[in-house]
């Protein structure tokens, strides 16, 4: 008894993040379950185990919080989950709209959406001004929640007016701030209508950090370029002020995945799998439907591979899991159309009355088919036009164990700089690049699989999310231990 009360307590973490882990989706008029939210952020932090952690951040539907026996946040108080309620015209103005239409195409090279450049000024302004108020309902829920010696982690692109917001609350919290996509080069942030005052309202945090050394080195050309700051090795200096900038390239819960492909459900669907797929060879692509993902890039790319390939024809499957995703803004909504479309027209022109050369499926599959499709899979397209990382590249090598298959993966993911070396790195716009990769990807010996696997495997079950999350951390502890001594001095 005595040696458990000499441990050390946990740190507390209240990680910020516009998402839950888990989201509220509404069963029926009065009931809602929660499911496991997808994407990057969500399937890292997931792993990170050795903190006292709480999530503060929205469930993702604007539930009145009294329904049957229980409420919304004490189903959520369960999973260590604290809600901030949106109303639907703030999610309207500040998730679909500023977020999701300006800030994510922004920040991966799509640019500003047309009508917003042009005399938009009244609608891009009321979205700011909706990003501003919900970032600072952000900051409401963290002040009421917090505690002295608390880390406070913000997360991405949604939240980067909440440092500032939660400094002017309490100057002395630690606050550390995570950017989950890419940072594009000052020059495509600079025509942003809003770009001061989201670098600024950054630089209020402790410590800034980003998946890759080339993104946080934009984020301090636009801080010294756009705002006139300097920039030093340690990150951005404002009058006497520093705020640490650094990389700190995220991983997964490696273990979590290689255990799974024990379990008897996932065996089951692997044999099941197996069955259905013998006699040809397995492409996977999973992908929530983004248009940051090149999608249908890669799907022309295995056109043209059938195309001048016919022998490959009624050898080869291409699964592309495409999950649904920000339903309610119209580029996906087009996207969504044009996938089904050029899907339907390359099954229609190679499919046989037995079997199709495409599986297209928009939804989500369970962590179990998931891993047990991983696992059979001989080649992953990951095309990605930009990503922050791709987590996905990673959850495959981690399945890959006994099939040692080969990953072809886009320069312009994160991902390309930690597998470059196991993968086949390839320009996702060349079409004709991406279906020579295929062709050698199929046909590459084993021995030389073997090599590119075990490469990409050392790094993925070495650089975890676990580790991810302790490094930033012990990092913003350091920093401000640092900033304490200097301001002594
Ligand atoms: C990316 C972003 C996350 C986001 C996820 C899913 O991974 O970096 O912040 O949560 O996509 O998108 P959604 O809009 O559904 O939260």
């Amino acid at each position: 008894k005595e040696k458990q009360d000499m441990r050390p307590s946990k740190q507390r973490l209240l990680v910020v993040a516009n998402r839950l882990p888990v989201s509220a989706v509404r069963q029926g008029h009065e009931s809602w379950n929660l499911e496991i939210s997808a994407g990057g952020l969500v399937s890292a932090l997931l792993g990170v185990k050795e903190f006292d952690t709480r999530w503060i951040g929205w469930a993702g539907v604007n539930v009145p919080d009294v329904i049957g026996q229980r409420t919304l946040t004490e189903a959520l108080a369960e999973k260590r989950c604290i809600p901030v309620f949106l109303d639907e015209e703030i999610v309207n103005q500040y998730y679909n709209g500023y977020c999701n239409n300006i800030l994510w195409p922004l920040f991966h090279y799509l640019g500003l959406p047309q009508e917003d450049r042009l005399a938009t000024t009244r609608s891009f302004q009321s979205q700011f001004a909706a990003y501003k108020k919900a970032n600072q309902m952000f900051a409401d829920v963290v002040n009421k929640n917090y505690e002295e010696g608390d880390v406070v982690w913000c997360h991405d692109y949604h939240l980067m007016f909440l440092p500032q917001c939660l400094k002017e609350y309490n100057n002395k919290m630690k606050v550390g701030w995570f950017l989950h996509t890419p940072f594009p080069s000052s020059e495509i942030h600079r025509t942003l209508p809003s770009r001061s005052e989201l670098l600024r309202s950054v630089l209020a945090a402790d410590l800034v950090g980003f998946h890759t050394y080339d993104y946080a080195r934009h984020f301090v050309s636009a801080c010294t370029r756009i705002l006139g700051l300097e920039g030093t090795p340690e990150g951005v200096e404002d009058q006497g002020r520093l705020t640490r900038v650094a990389a700190f390239p995220i991983g997964i819960d490696s273990d979590r995945f290689i255990r799974a492909l024990e379990l008897s459900q996932v065996q089951d669907h692997i044999k099941e799998f197996k069955e259905r797929f013998a006699g040809r060879k397995v492409m996977l692509g999973v992908d929530r439907l983004d248009m940051i993902k090149g999608i249908p890039q890669k799907i022309l790319a295995f056109e043209k591979f059938l195309e001048e390939n016919p022998t490959w024809r009624d050898k080869v499957v291409l699964l592309q899991i495409a999950v649904p995703t920000r339903t309610d803004v119209p580029e996906y909504q087009k996207l969504t159309s044009q996938v089904h479309e050029i899907v339907g027209r390359i099954n229609g022109r190679f499919g046989t009355l037995t079997a199709v050369p495409i599986h297209h499926l928009d939804r989500s599959l369970d962590f179990h088919a998931l891993c047990a499709l991983y696992a059979i899979t001989d080649v992953a397209l990951v095309t990605s036009l930009r990503d922050g990382m791709n987590l996905v590249s990673y959850e495959f090598v981690a399945c890959q164990a006994s099939k040692k298959g080969v990953l072809i993966l886009s320069e312009f993911a994160g991902a390309a700089q930690s597998l470059g070396a196991g993968a086949i790195l390839v320009n996702p716009w060349n079409i004709t690049e991406v279906a020579a990769s295929i062709g050698y990807a199929l046909n590459m010996p084993a021995n030389e699989r073997e090599k590119r696997h075990y490469h990409n495997f050392m790094h993925v079950t070495t650089h975890t999310s676990q580790e991810w999350a302790a490094t930033f951390v012990s990092e913003l502890n350091d920093t401000i231990v640092e900033a304490q001594l200097r301001t002594r001095q």
